[in-house]
């Protein structure tokens, strides 16, 4: 993205602010969040918290940068003469910069993956899909340093060419087709043995196993997999072109990230009987149950390499929006230094994403707090500081902006939503994500 105008249509903010939302949140993290914390309850609060605070911190964000439309370390300045309030975009640079670091561990793994299928496909290596030992893959660090060495750099350099453009045209078909080869994998794993226990585990939702801690969970996925609190999502809607349909938009992501994690759930649950898994299998889970489910379809590894290369163009357009949120701060967008930040940012990326690696390898002994450095880093990201961006977001927006700007932001209102959507940020949002979080302290 190389100047401050950018999308001539809303078609080009939408494909890309769905770009960035959709990725490992949906389709990795989901599945193995609510194999950790309950299935059904977790889906259940999952569900609610998307919907009932995602959706509207999703439009109250899109609106920030429609009316602010400027870089997010000076956008709450900008609106509201303050500059400590630049501090949040600032927290939703850090967030992105660390969230970076251990989501290229994930883009590493699938970058991987598809190296060892493609030698299973020319006969390098021996054929057989349930060969594939997680396990050895991902604790070898050389290979892992090359796997997250190969997606940094593939983000950096559409990042350092500005041509996410062509990426967006491009998820015109390849979101659809990610659609279709989800539903595929379902089909199949619903005529494993035992799959109705695996359906039940993930859409029963039995209320009384919801937790504290699953709930801060819950609502840290529904951040990760909207891209909120990150301030991400201002800065596609500062690009966007003025006649930009918000509250549409908002809703078209909101629903495509709820049904794509619902299939990515139901395409590995039903799976997990068949073959001995427990939903508690934590980060390898759909590395693990996948590979399996292909092997049992006709032309199972040619089909694992294409849904892997989905997959990974899902993750990319993500990683992309997180390394451009930094270059577009710190370059104002001056060509001259787009490169050179790019590739300082991407160095600096693929340094910090050294020690979450290692928490698959010879440190995943070292735990503290949320448990490995991995699980820091996540939990430091997903559930604290992208709920603090969110909070102090929502206060700005209730407590300091001018209503009558935020209704021009919120566009046309044929369905008389602004004043639901208003009292909703001024008055029940902050307390609740406050709740949430100061609950789990205890
Ligand atoms: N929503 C993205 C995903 O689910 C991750 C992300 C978070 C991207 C924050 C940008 C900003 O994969």
């Amino acid at each position: 993205m190389s100047q401050r105008s950018q999308w001539k249509t809303s078609t080009g903010f939408i494909l890309a602010s769905a770009g960035s939302a959709i990725g490992l949140g949906a389709m990795w993290k989901f599945p193995y969040m609510a194999g950790l914390y309950g299935g059904g309850a977790f889906l259940l609060m999952f569900l609610i918290f998307t919907i009932l605070i995602g959706l509207p911190l999703l439009v109250m964000e899109f609106t920030v940068g429609k009316v602010g439309r400027t870089y997010t370390t000076e956008i709450y300045e900008k609106l509201t003469g303050k500059k400590w309030l630049n501090i949040i975009g600032w927290n939703g640079n850090i967030a992105v910069f660390v969230l970076f670091g251990f989501y290229s561990v994930i883009g590493g793994w699938i970058v991987i993956y598809i190296g060892i299928v493609l030698m299973q496909l020319i006969n390098v290596l021996p054929q057989g899909l349930s060969t594939i030992h997680f396990e050895t893959i991902i604790s070898n660090p050389i290979y892992t340093i090359l796997g997250q060495f190969i997606f940094i750099g593939l983000t950096c350099v559409i990042v350092m060419l500005g041509v996410e453009k062509g990426l967006e045209k491009a998820s015109k078909i390849m979101i659809p087709l990610l659609f279709i080869f989800l539903l595929v994998i379902v089909g199949k794993a619903l005529t494993l043995d035992g799959a109705f226990e695996g359906v039940r585990y993930l859409l029963e939702p039995r209320i009384s196993e919801i937790t504290m801690e699953s709930m801060l969970f819950a609502l840290g996925q529904s951040f990760f997999a909207l891209s909120l609190g990150t301030t991400g999502m201002i800065t596609y809607a500062s690009y966007a072109p003025k006649e930009m349909t918000i509250k549409s938009s908002a809703l078209t992501i909101v629903v495509m990230n709820i049904f794509i994690s619902i299939l990515a759930g139901l395409a590995i649950f039903p799976a997990l009987n068949a073959f001995g898994y427990e939903p508690q299998e934590g980060p390898g889970l759909l590395f693990k149950v996948l590979p399996l489910v292909f092997e049992k379809m006709q032309f199972g590894t040619f089909f694992y390499a294409v849904f892997l290369v989905l997959f990974l163009f899902a993750a990319l357009t993500s990683s992309i929006s997180l390394l451009e949120l930094n270059v577009s701060n710190l370059t104002r967008n001056d060509n001259s230094k787009r490169l050179k930040v790019s590739l300082l940012i991407s160095i600096a990326v693929l340094i910090i994403s050294v020690p979450a690696m290692l928490s698959f390898g010879s440190l995943s002994e070292l735990k503290f707090g949320a448990g490995t450095i991995f699980d820091n880093m996540d939990y430091l990201v997903s559930n604290i500081l992208m709920p603090l961006g969110a909070l102090a977001t929502t206060l700005v927006v209730g407590q300091v902006l001018d209503k009558t700007i935020l209704k021009r932001g919120f566009g046309a209102d044929r369905f008389k939503l602004f004043y639901p959507w208003y009292i909703l940020v001024k008055f029940v949002l902050p307390f609740v994500i406050l709740l949430v979080f100061v609950l789990q302290l205890f």
